[in-house]
Formats: C-alpha cells, sequence, structure tokens
C-alpha cells in the first residue's frame, strides 16, 4: 500500500529547499484533503490561511521558536480553531439547508441538539477537530511526497499580530510545506511497537 510506505517516507522536516515551490495543483489536493477532514457534528468550525510571502515568513519564524521550516517553506499552513461557535453552526444550518426554511425546521431536532452541547463544551473542543485536519493534511503531503512538519513550537499571540487575524480565529497549529533540503538528515523513526500500542480484545 503505497500510502503506508509513503508515511514512513515523510518525516518532520527541519529545512526545505527554498528554491522548490509546490504546485498549485498539488496545493489544491492539500487543502482538499483538509476539506474532507471529519469534525464532530460536522461544524467545520475551523479556518486555514495559507502563507507564502517571504517576509512574512521571516516575521513568523522569528516568534516560532526560530524554526527555519518556517522561513525555508514553500507555503506555511496556519490552522484556527473559531471560537465564535454559534456562529458556525448558523452558517452550516444555512450551508446544509441551502437557505431552505423548509429543510431547516426539518433539521431542527439535529440543529436544538447542537445549540445545547455549545454552551456546554470548551475552546479546546474546537481545536481538536484542527488537530484532525493536520492528520489529514499530513497524510496528503506524503502521498504527494511532498515534505512537511507539524507545528506547535510558537507564539500564537505573535503570529494573529503578524497575520491581522479576527479575534474569533485561535491557532491551533501551523504545517510548513515544501520540499526538504539536501543537508536534511532525517532521524530514524522512533515508534513503539505494535504489542506496546495496540491491545486486541477478542481474540
Ligand atoms: C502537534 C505537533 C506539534 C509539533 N511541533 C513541532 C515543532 O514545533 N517543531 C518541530 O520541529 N517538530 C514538531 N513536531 C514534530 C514531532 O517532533 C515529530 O512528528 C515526532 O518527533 C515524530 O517524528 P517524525 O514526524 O519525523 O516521524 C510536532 C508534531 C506534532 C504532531
Amino acid at each position: 500500500m503505497t500510502f503506508l510506505s509513503n508515511l514512513s517516507w515523510r518525516y518532520a522536516t527541519k529545512k526545505f529547499d527554498v528554491s522548490r515551490k509546490v504546485s498549485s495543483e498539488n496545493l489544491e489536493q492539500i487543502l482538499e484533503a483538509i476539506r474532507m477532514t471529519p469534525t464532530s457534528f460536522g461544524l467545520q468550525a475551523y479556518h486555514f490561511y495559507i502563507v507564502t510571502n517571504p517576509e512574512i515568513l521571516a516575521k513568523i519564524q522569528s516568534v516560532s521558536w526560530n524554526q527555519p521550516q518556517i522561513g525555508t517553506c514553500s507555503h506555511l499552513i496556519v490552522m484556527c480553531a473559531r471560537n465564535d461557535l454559534m456562529q458556525a453552526k448558523d452558517e452550516y444550518f444555512d450551508a446544509m439547508s441551502g437557505g431552505n426554511s423548509e429543510v431547516r425546521t426539518s433539521l431542527a431536532g439535529f440543529e436544538q441538539m447542537v445549540d445545547s452541547f455549545i454552551p456546554r463544551t470548551s475552546p479546546e473542543w474546537a481545536k481538536k477537530q484542527v488537530y484532525i485536519a493536520q492528520g489529514f493534511a499530513l497524510a496528503a503531503c506524503a502521498e504527494l511526497q511532498i515534505d512537511s512538519c507539524p507545528i506547535e513550537g510558537f507564539d500564537p499571540v505573535a503570529v494573529t499580530e503578524i497575520l491581522s487575524l479576527p479575534t474569533n480565529h485561535d491557532i491551533a497549529v501551523m504545517i510548513p510545506i515544501g520540499y526538504r533540503d539536501s543537508s536534511e538528515n532525517p532521524r530514524s523513526k522512533v515508534r513503539f511497537p505494535k504489542e506496546v500500542l495496540f491491545t486486541r480484545i477478542g481474540e
């Protein structure tokens, strides 16, 4: 299965080849994989920024532990959770009903369930959905043999300021993508064996 061999091909790339850019066709495929991410209730309470401007990338690197993957990448995907969940919910039900009030009424039971859930959840809940999207993006990159690195090592307040993000977008994680630099010397993978990770019940 190519997918599995590509998952072992990928690694958290520390430096990209600045002369190589991800094609717009491949970028669209990665964004489509993100778009297809499953989310709780299907709400999709998230938003993604694609940053390519070298000066902005350099500024983001300076507030991200100075990690060179950011300044050298082809594209930086900044993955945000929305904190305006009721608004996100309205947009979702509008999309589902296509603006048809009869369809919207037929969804009332489902909508009430989401309405009662949202006030009882925490902002972390929306961020969890973003991490699922991160997994889809990393897997899509691997399948296309595009290098990537999930990044949590950054100052979210500073990055928010650099990108002038709206107050309803909270950055959860970032992914620089591109092609590994020839100086890269990836460490061999350390993964626990299946006997440690999995307990089979019922065999
Ligand atoms: C949520 C998350 C955040 C991470 N943040 C960083 C980071 O800021 N910088 C970095 O170099 N690697 C980061 N990593 C990469 C991990 O260190 C790496 O995936 C792990 O060591 C396994 O190595 P591999 O991905 O090369 O197989 C992060 C990974 C995840 C999943």
